[in-house]
């Protein structure tokens, strides 16, 4: 047959993918055609609507550069990535729950002792962290490199900065985990941030009058051999936006409590310089497995390249 009715285009488009050699490659593309199918019957789709959502597909194709990546901004305001995450992690096992990426891992954190003042050039209400890594039963883990990274108090990332390059890196450090698996620095308390809106995700996330923040968080990434990696963020309880963030990366045993203090020293003895200053205190579990770090945006368009 050559010519196809409404039912019965469906099941033809998923018969013209029975070859594909390889199995998962051909479920994906038959599921695929299947929910798309479904969507267009189900909503009657017109063909300006059909052409609006071409149109803003390729724009938001020619918005990504090497470093900015508007399909993976689409999947998160869309819920998509972490519905990934919610699938690739359902069995925790104790490990410590995880949430997205992000767009501003830019990889290659330099290893500081512990104590270190990451945002030491940077205005903001001083802020220590202190943390450790076990495993899911609780035993300290050794030599653990976590990454951090977050937002300064006007809620941007160092890297969205035109000079970083020049400037290097703040807000950002790799510490590797002590004896007994505990590590510490000092740095800014983060602020809530927009999501980049300056491209077709921001116009959507405008023209359907959607928040566009994110609640204050810092970004961890803990990686050891034998482990499989953990990519979360630890956010800051009492944002005003930890309800309706645009990504929908909140999750409750994520969310800490920020004590402020007025003490003279911070819990490593020395001076806090300025009061009040606050305190953030999470441990990380992480569980046994492989599976390879996330890479940053740049690495992956010099491997492309
Ligand atoms: C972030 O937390 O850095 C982030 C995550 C998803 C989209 C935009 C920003
Ligand atoms: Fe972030």
């Amino acid at each position: 047959m050559i010519e196809f009715s409404e039912t019965e285009l469906t099941a033809a488009v998923v018969d013209s993918f029975k070859d594909t050699p390889n199995p998962r490659a051909k479920f994906l593309l038959q599921e695929l055609v299947k929910s798309l199918h479904h969507y267009v019957l189900k909503t009657e789709l017109t063909f300006e609507e059909w052409e609006l959502a071409i149109d803003f597909l390729t724009r938001t194709g020619q918005k990504c550069t090497p470093i900015r990546q508007e399909f993976i901004l689409l999947s998160d305001v869309l819920g998509v990535s972490m519905l990934v995450d919610a699938v690739n992690h359902r069995d925790r096992g104790g490990a410590t729950q995880t949430t997205v990426l992000g767009p501003f891992y830019v990889g290659e954190h330099k290893v500081m002792p512990h104590g270190t003042d990451i945002s030491a050039a940077l205005p903001g209400e001083r802020l220590f962290v202190q943390s450790r890594v076990t495993d899911v039963q609780g035993k300290p883990l050794a030599g653990v490199a976590v990454d951090v990274w977050h937002a300064d108090d006007s809620g941007h990332y160092d890297s969205q900065r035109a000079n970083y390059l020049d400037e290097g890196a703040s807000s950002r450090a790799r510490f590797m985990t002590d004896a007994d698996g505990r590590f510490f620095f000092r740095t800014i308390l983060p602020f809530s941030y927009p999501v980049p809106t300056d491209g077709p995700v921001g116009e959507l996330i405008g023209a359907t009058r959607r928040p566009a923040m994110r609640p204050a968080h810092i970004h961890f990434l803990a990686v050891a051999p034998g482990y499989e990696p953990l990519v979360t963020h630890v956010f800051m309880a009492g944002d005003p936006n930890i309800e309706c963030d645009v990504v929908f990366g909140v999750k409750h045993e994520l969310i800490a409590k920020i004590e402020k203090r007025t003490d003279a020293a911070m819990p490593d003895g020395k001076p806090a310089g300025s009061s009040p200053w606050h305190l953030m205190t999470y441990e990380f579990r992480i569980k046994p497995g492989g599976g390879t770090a996330p890479k940053p945006l740049a690495a992956k368009a010099t491997e492309a390249a």
